[in-house]
């Protein structure tokens, strides 16, 4: 296989967006947008990947150098078009042989298989690869104009078309592959001789074809190549993202009760026979293992639900919530940075926060770990098989050994030994009578009152 690159288009402003966050770090499938064209790049294989900014668009300058390094970066200053976009990049591809493509930033949803689709027709001999759909409203797209035998002729942007060539609804996704020889010779060689007096990339697929070469496309769903600019298509896209994710989840063997009420990310991985029942959130970074259920309007994120795991209704995972095997939690209880052996189980209206819980533990209702003391968090371990009473407090950092009992209500600030009772709350008294003397007591002096 051939060397590849990408290069990423992300100078424009977005200014559609309304919006002080730069639109490509708007997320999708709780994912900033930049990032899904960053992760397909890579998922090609991609050695290379080069992203276009502004000099104006800090935020997004530092986060590519964050994922990617400083050499990710190159600078536009002033945008002028596509194809001088592009060539921003080629200091940087100097001594870059192989195939080049250029992904847009603003479009998330491409699939690895289309973008290698497209790098097979130029690994088959095309000079320019270019991924097209069909319109359902063509709109400002660029018009794919093919000839009789389906070889791409040009590439007509909207403004420049006459009223036959608007009528072409197989559109330009804005994608386009070359080997990297050809993407900035040819790019060398476009003019800005047009209405909008830009640099077009898409005029390399003339200049191509005047030079002997051929251009072919290659075509996906419109819901791939689907570009953001304004909050409505943001929504769009993550509606077309929420469906797709929704349909490979099934696929794979995992029950979804009611799939239009459950939201996933990017990197949701639910096993096989996991059951998700309507109204569940799945924020970045959770796995559902084997035969889990999670239940009605949980949210989690960053958490690790062990096979055969009941979760909910009503919970709510935070990141670092780590549940083994067959754990239980129930309605109203919230966990974080807490790791749960097998069989532990927490039914109800706690919070268990920074804490180690052993296997088999029961945290009885309304338990809190008080794992912050304003400046700092601390850590609660609970032992393997303890038993915490309901509406005890457990002030970290503490220990309960392993079998050891909490009585209900203590608040606990102590270690407490294996197998050991510990009770920590004002002790019972009662005295015999005291209430039926209190009311005849009272009784009386209310009669009294009355009388004077
Ligand atoms: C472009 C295509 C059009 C295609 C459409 C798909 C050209 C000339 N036209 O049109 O055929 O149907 O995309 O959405 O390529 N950008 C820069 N620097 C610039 C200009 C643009 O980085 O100087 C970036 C933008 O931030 C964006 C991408 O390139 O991510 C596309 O630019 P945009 O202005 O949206 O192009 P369109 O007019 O939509
Ligand atoms: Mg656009």
């Amino acid at each position: 296989m051939a060397n590849r690159a990408a290069v990423i288009l992300a100078a424009g402003q977005g200014t559609r967006m309304q919006s002080a966050l730069p639109k490509v770090l708007h997320p999708v499938g709780g994912r900033p947008m930049i990032d899904w064209s960053i992760a397909l790049a890579q998922s090609v294989g991609c050695d290379r990947i080069l992203v276009v900014c502004s000099p104006a668009g800090e935020a997004v300058q530092d986060h590519v150098v964050e994922l990617l390094g400083p050499s990710a970066v190159t600078i536009q200053d002033p945008p002028l078009g596509t194809g001088h976009a592009v060539l921003t990049a080629q200091d940087a591809l100097s001594d870059f042989e192989g195939d080049l493509v250029v992904l847009c930033g603003d479009v998330p949803l491409i699939e690895t298989e289309t973008l290698e689709g497209l790098f097979a027709e130029v690994s088959s001999g095309a000079t320019v690869g270019i991924l097209g759909f069909e319109a359902a409203d063509p709109g400002a797209y660029g018009r794919l104009i093919t000839d009789a035998s389906g070889n791409l002729e040009a590439i007509v942007e909207a403004k420049e078309a006459t009223p036959a060539q608007l009528a072409v609804s197989f559109c330009n996704s804005g994608v386009i592959a070359a080997s990297s020889k050809d993407m900035f010779d040819l790019l060398g060689k476009v003019t800005n001789d047009n209405v909008k007096g830009e640099y077009y990339l898409t005029d390399i697929v003339e200049l191509a074809r005047e030079a002997g070469g051929t251009c072919r496309t290659v075509s996906c769903d419109e819901a791939q190549v689907m570009g953001i600019n304004t909050r409505a298509q943001l929504a769009a896209a993550e509606a077309a993202f929420q469906s797709r994710k929704r349909s490979q989840v099934l696929a794979s063997g995992v029950t979804i009760t009611a799939p239009e009420t459950v939201y996933f990310s990017y990197d949701t991985d639910v096993e096989t026979d996991a059951v998700i029942e309507p109204n569940v959130v799945f924020a970045p970074g959770v796995v559902v293992k084997t035969g889990a259920r999670v239940r009605s309007f949980s949210h989690l994120e960053g958490a690790i639900v062990g096979a055969g795991s009941v979760i909910g209704p009503f919970v709510r995972l935070r990141p670092g919530a780590e549940l083994e095997a067959n754990v239980k939690i129930g309605n109203f209880v919230e966990v974080k940075n807490t790791t749960m052996g097998t069989g532990a189980q927490a039914s109800h209206l706690s919070y268990l926060g920074d804490g180690e819980i052993g296997a088999g533990a029961n945290i009885g209702a309304g338990t809190i770990f008080c794992n912050y003391d304003g400046f700092l968090k601390h850590k609660t371990t609970v032992g393997k098989n303890a038993f915490i009473g309901s509406n005890s407090a457990l002030v970290a950092p503490v220990t309960i050994g392993d079998g050891a009992f909490v009585g209900s209500g203590s608040v606990i600030t102590k270690d407490v030994d294996a197998n050991a009772l510990a009770v920590a709350r004002g002790r019972q008294l009662q005295k015999a009578g005291w209430a039926t003397a209190f009311r005849d007591k009272m009784a009386a002096i209310k009669a009294a009152r009355k009388k004077g």
